[in-house]
């Protein structure tokens, strides 16, 4: 099944390496990544894992609640959890779903045949509060994500949803934004009373609103 930005996040359970879950129930109010690797006992996999739960502090900051998931089955994630510990200096300090039926792999569309037939690919969906599917992102399996870009594009969605602003080529948050195409600018002068820059009709510059 394809899944595109906007589109509820199937629902699915599934056994994880923290107990059986329920994917919408799991995540509550708060917003989620899920995230596939192919295979376990992999070393770009490892160094990934081990990344993300060093960085989960920063996860749970924006509310955001990590999952992981392979092919591979719960007890050989487990297994696995040992190396990754001892070799990446972190205990993994998330649920990685064991996915052997494949039912989440196939629910998500992470296995892309032509690339592999049995092996999900490097898929990254992030999940809104509102269950929708707010970025999706595929990375071959010699490619390990940048982790830090998906803080950074969290950040950039968790502002958004707030204020009518958009953000620019490699914004960091706290840097200066946009103010969103379809605001016009009488409705501006009311969102934003501190005024901002006009480069161009279309590109109207401000700091960032304050949370
Ligand atoms: C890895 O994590 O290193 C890996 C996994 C599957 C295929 C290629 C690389």
């Amino acid at each position: 099944m394809t899944i595109r930005l906007g589109d509820t996040a199937p629902d699915f359970t599934a056994d994880t390496t923290q107990g059986k879950i329920s994917f919408h129930e799991w995540l509550g109010d708060s917003w989620g990544v899920l995230f596939s690797h192919p295979k376990d006992f992999t070393p770009v996999c490892t160094t990934e894992l081990g990344y993300v739960a060093k960085i989960k502090p920063e996860f749970d900051k924006r509310n955001v609640k990590v999952i992981g998931l392979s092919v591979d089955s719960v007890e050989s994630h487990l297994k696995w959890e040992g190396d990754i510990a001892e070799t990446q200096g972190t205990a993994v300090n998330f649920p990685m779903i064991g996915d052997s039926d494949r039912n989440v792999s196939n629910l998500y569309d992470m296995i892309h045949p032509n690339a592999n037939d049995t092996l999900t690919v490097r898929s990254v969906f992030v999940v809104g509060p509102d269950k929708k599917i707010k970025l999706s992102i595929t990375y071959p399996a010699s490619t390990g994500r940048n982790f830090d870009e998906i803080l950074r594009v969290i950040d950039s969605l968790q502002l958004t949803a707030k204020h009518k602003v958009a953000t620019p080529a490699n914004w960091k948050n706290g840097e200066d934004v946009i103010i969103g195409g379809s605001v016009t600018d009488d409705d501006a002068r009311k969102l934003f009373p501190q005024g901002w820059k006009t480069v161009k009709s279309y590109l109207r510059i401000l700091p960032q609103p304050k949370n």
